[in-house]
């Protein structure tokens, strides 16, 4: 199928090559031409695993970017719209849909031919059969389900592995405003035939989006919870408390005389607090949309609250050992939101640097691949450290914020280096916390 996809970011880029991986004719669209060339250049602008390898495969073959929306919508069959939906303080802000679904409709008023748009962005339930479906009509003078489809597919790739995720999907939503949409749906989602498919209207399909990523954020925050009444109790270490949870039946399997957990209890660890592009932003356009229609979300609210005490609470482990942060050194080991992404969006390493930095600590960061992207986020006198040995050789305590492989060998490298009294508060509970002489960690 031709297929265009407008906005060329984590998850048009990687749905778009993708799709042409599984033999579809792609074309993603941006606004951003630096990223356009970039992309035709088969270079990849983003950190992802396998993405650079399948650019390479595909670009200039049934793969481009173009910054020319009109021609791909008029060149295409079916156009998904993959731009951000962020968080604009009160509501879910839809510019940059409403924008693609205005020139999406300007391009379809010159089209003779039967065209499907497609959702692909989070958005908030009724915003697929209510603001773009208005914008297309008004922008294309045509009728949605006579002259053209109208669809939902929501994403649920995970950064840092989004390709595998893509390609090995868990299930596969299409909402359809009518049976020729599905028919296009189904056509696209062809070369996927072991993945359980569900039909269902756009506003179903844009609310098992959001129900999604709000049971993962309220997962972590209840574990963030018990968290803090353990700290407070004493002598519980809270990722113990988890473990045993985890190997109830409900949360595990017996596979092969094993008991293998569900990959769900991943979300039940306590830690420095979610980040990234969609669980804070998800979570918080769903809290709003609920207050605004009259069905306040107190539950999903004290999600983001205890959320948001998170990244403070490194900061009071931190001064069981360093009492006044004052002229001190503190190292930030990872700043990503998380491991296998240089995302930085919504990242609690930004609110923690913030925090040492008011203190009067000097700050030295390292993550392997996200410094680039944290330069703009931090504060100016920021030390960009150029390897892990040179942040344990000179701060006075550590703080680990990214689960990086890396830092596993963390011990060893504090004892060849001399360093082993070096504190670390270990904001991901990743390090063995007998292998460190003074640890400490969200939980314990
Ligand atoms: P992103 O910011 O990485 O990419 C969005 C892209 O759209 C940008 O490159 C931007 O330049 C481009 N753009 C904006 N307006 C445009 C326009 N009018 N025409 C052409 N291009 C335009 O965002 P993302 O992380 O890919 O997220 C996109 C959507 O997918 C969001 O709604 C997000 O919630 C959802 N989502 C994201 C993930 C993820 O892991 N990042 C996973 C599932 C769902
Ligand atoms: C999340 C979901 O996992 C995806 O299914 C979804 O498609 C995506 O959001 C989306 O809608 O964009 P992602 O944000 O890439 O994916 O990353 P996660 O692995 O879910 O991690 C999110 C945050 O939660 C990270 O900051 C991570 O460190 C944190 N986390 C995770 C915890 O704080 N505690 C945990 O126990 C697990």
């Amino acid at each position: 199928m031709k297929i265009s996809i407008i906005g060329a970011g984590y998850v048009g880029l990687v749905s778009g090559i993708c799709l042409a991986d599984k033999g579809n004719q792609v074309v993603c669209v941006d606004v951003d031409r630096g990223k356009v060339d970039k992309i035709n250049k088969g270079e990849a602008p983003i950190h992802e695993d396998g993405l650079g390898a399948l650019l390479t495969k595909h670009v200039g073959k049934n793969f481009r970017a173009s910054a020319d929306l009109h021609e791909a919508v008029l060149q295409t069959e079916l156009t998904m719209i993959a731009v951000g939906t962020p968080f604009d303080g009160r509501d879910i802000d839809l510019g940059y849909i409403r924008q693609a679904s205005q020139d999406i409709g300007e391009a379809l008023a010159e089209k003779p031919d039967y065209h499907v748009v497609v959702v692909k962005s989070t958005v908030v339930p009724g915003t697929t059969e209510g603001v773009v479906r208005e914008t297309l009509e008004r922008a294309s003078g045509k009728s949605a389900g006579d002259d053209f489809g109208l669809g939902m597919n929501p994403e649920f790739l995970t950064e840092g592995v989004a390709i595998r995720d893509f390609m090995n999907p868990d299930r596969i939503v299409l909402g359809g405003i009518d049976e020729r949409t599905l028919d296009a749906l189904r056509a696209v989602y062809a070369g996927f035939e072991s993945t359980p498919i569900l039909e269902t209207n756009p506003s179903t399909a844009e609310l098992i989006k959001y129900t999604s990523n709000a049971l993962l954020a309220t997962m972590i925050s209840f574990s963030n919870e018990i968290a803090g009444l353990a700290a407070k109790v004493g002598g519980i270490d809270t990722s113990e408390v988890m473990h045993a949870v985890h190997l109830s039946e409900y949360l595990s399997l017996d596979v092969d005389g094993h008991r293998k957990k569900a990959k769900i209890t991943s979300f039940l660890n306590p830690g420095c607090g979610f980040g990234g592009s969609c669980l804070p932003k998800d979570t918080k356009a769903l809290a709003a949309q609920g207050e605004s229609l009259g069905a306040p979300m107190r539950l999903l609210e004290q999600v983001i609250e205890v959320n948001l005490g998170q990244p403070q609470k490194m900061l009071e482990l931190l001064r069981q050992f360093l009492p006044d942060l004052e002229g001190k050194t503190v190292g930030v080991l990872g700043l990503a939101f998380k491991e296998g992404t240089d995302d930085m969006r919504e990242s609690p390493a930004v609110p923690i640097v913030e925090a040492l930095a008011s203190c009067g600590a000097r700050v030295v960061v390292f993550d392997p691949v996200a410094m680039p992207a944290a330069q703009p986020l931090l504060p100016d006198d920021t030390t960009y450290a150029e390897d892990l040995a040179s942040v344990i050789g000179t701060a006075d305590a550590l703080l680990l914020v990214t689960r990086w492989d890396e830092f596993l060998e963390l011990p060893s490298l504090m004892r060849e280096l001399g360093r082993e009294d070096v504190p670390l508060v270990d904001g991901r509970r990743f390090i063995d916390k007998h292998a460190i002489r003074n640890y400490s960690g969200i939980g314990l």
